[in-house]
């Protein structure tokens, strides 16, 4: 790989979950009060969802205004039904979107059951997310050090594409998505590690030991592909908000 700028992100560790997930609603809420029609690219899984919760709590109570704000996926798995609860659009539907009644044609989603073929949907939201970089991209982290469903080897610069999960992927979301004996999907839309880095600000979240190790290579590793949030590193204005657990090994 040719030689790169190298860059220390900013780290916030903080004693437990519930203050990661505290500090990053304060940061989208100072983003959104200072630029009402942000931006927003935000993930599913398991460590944002206290943040969402949060989150409407704050626009409830009237705190910040997601009125202008544009929300994006990050990812999407491919071959589940729209009606399936286990799409991330499902998951974020439920958790923020429909909690905030924020208005559909403000949300941008992949679908999981595309009317063509998962190439061409990925190429379409290529088109819609290309033409204005998110202001904010929140991210959590495999412990294969995926972000987004960029696993290993995936190319700094890649773009919005069709992706094999790995089986390091499949193994940790397992228990989420093969309830009942149900399909386990294997491929994936992901915005590109590329899409990620041309973001104004990058925070990532991680909590709990199982997160340890991989944020260890993350920040302290060699930069390259193996562990795909080491990209992270080749720009500024990243924030990794940690808890004790997960920055225990730093
Ligand atoms: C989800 C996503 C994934 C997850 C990662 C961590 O949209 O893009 O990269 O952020 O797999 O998942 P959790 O938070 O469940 O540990």
């Amino acid at each position: 790989m040719l030689a790169q700028p190298e860059y220390q992100p900013q780290i916030i560790t903080l004693e437990d979950p519930e203050k990661v997930a505290y500090f990053v609603v304060t940061q989208i809420i100072a983003l959104v009060n200072r630029k009402a029609n942000a931006v927003m690219t935000i993930p599913t899984g398991k460590t944002p969802e206290r943040a969402y919760e949060l989150l409407v709590e704050a626009v409830r109570k009237g705190e910040v205004d997601f009125d202008k704000v544009i929300l994006r996926m990050l990812d999407e798995y491919q071959w589940l039904k729209r009606n399936d609860p286990r799409t991330f659009q499902n998951q974020l539907r439920k958790l923020l979107i429909n909690p905030i009644h924020f208005p559909n044609i403000q949300f941008q989603t992949i679908n999981s059951y595309p009317e063509t073929d998962s190439p061409k949907e990925a190429d379409r939201y290529e088109k819609l997310i290309s033409a204005t970089p998110s202001d904010i991209v929140i991210l959590g982290i495999g412990q294969n050090g995926h972000i987004g469903f960029n696993e290993p080897l995936s190319p700094f610069d890649s773009r919005t594409r069709v992706v094999q999960l790995s089986d390091n992927t499949l193994a940790a979301n397992k228990k989420d998505i093969q309830r009942h004996g149900q399909y386990t999907p294997e491929y994936a839309i992901t915005q590109g590690i590329g899409n990620i880095l041309e973001a104004d600000r990058i925070v990532m979240m991680a909590t709990g030991e199982s997160k340890a190790d991989i944020i260890r290579q993350a920040l302290k590793g060699e930069i390259n592909t193996d562990v795909p949030a080491s990209a992270l590193r080749t720009r500024q204005n990243v924030l990794f908000v940690l808890d004790s657990a997960a920055a225990s090994q730093l």
